[in-house]
């Protein structure tokens, strides 16, 4: 039991540039992350011991006080920081493998009232961003990163870095997806191409108008459609 709180105190000064130099009094007192993790541990070490009731009553109290609930079957590796606390929700069947990093707002949860395995499997290594909902009994594989707010539903393959929503990776082993689906962000749009072809013409039709009337350029006030370029609010 020493040995696993130093190890999870030595965690956090390893992964939390805030926790260099800290003593180890103060990040137990202050890192809800570590506190969590602490309490989970005991939470989950008296549950496969069969004691009834206090596995959930500590779990109870540990989201009470520092905004995290992790349930006391899920399986958590070595070396697990949170990194914040507030607003993670681990679920009763999610494994985390060693080493791995969340986020303030991290959800590893269900898709819906189905029974079994229903939450996240967790490699090693890997670190998911603020706000990243992982949903159902999907498989992320080691080292990979998960964008902050990404939204993932089916696995991620090792190495992966996955951003959106829905989630999708842009990086594999820190090279570019390549391939003709690999570009989620500048997906084609047949509606604003048809728009500004039919802008187009009309400028035309009101050049050639004002050419027999006499009169200079399109009519005024006429907006010119303009497709809209640069990063889309879906993933990038
Ligand atoms: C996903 C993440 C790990 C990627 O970091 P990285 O490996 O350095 O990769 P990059 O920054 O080169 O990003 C790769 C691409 O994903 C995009 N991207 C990165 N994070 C994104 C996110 N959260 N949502 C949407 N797109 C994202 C980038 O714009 C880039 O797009 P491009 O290929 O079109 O240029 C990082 O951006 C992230 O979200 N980390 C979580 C940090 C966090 O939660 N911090 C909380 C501190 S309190």
């Amino acid at each position: 039991m020493v040995s696993e709180v130093r190890a999870d105190v030595a965690t956090a000064r390893d992964r939390d540039p805030a926790a260099r130099g800290v003593s180890t009094f103060e990040i137990l007192s202050s890192w809800a992350g570590v506190q969590a993790l602490l309490a989970h541990r005991a939470a989950h070490a008296l549950l496969e011991a069969g004691v009834p009731v206090l596995p959930r009553t500590i779990a109870y109290v540990t989201r009470a006080v520092t905004g995290v609930e992790i349930h006391p079957a899920a399986e958590i590796g070595r070396e697990f920081f949170i990194d914040h606390g507030s607003g993670v929700v681990i679920g009763e069947t999610a494994r985390v493998g060693s080493r791995v990093t969340l986020y303030q707002g991290v959800t590893l949860g269900g898709t819906g009232f189905q029974r079994g395995k229903r939450h996240p499997t967790l490699g090693d290594n890997v670190t998911v961003g603020s706000g990243a909902k992982l949903l159902g009994p999907i498989a992320v594989g080691d080292g990979a990163k998960i964008g902050a707010n990404t939204v993932v539903v089916e696995d991620v393959p090792p190495g992966a870095t996955v951003v959106g929503n829905p989630g999708h990776p842009v990086r594999v082993e820190g090279k570019r997806v390549e391939g003709p689906d690999a570009d989620w962000i500048h997906l084609p749009d047949p509606i604003a191409d048809a728009i500004k072809g039919l802008s187009e013409r009309i400028a035309e039709l009101e050049k050639r108008l004002g050419d027999l009337d006499g009169a200079e350029g399109p009519a005024a006030g006429s907006p010119e459609i303009r497709r809209r370029t640069g990063r889309s609010s879906a993933g990038g």
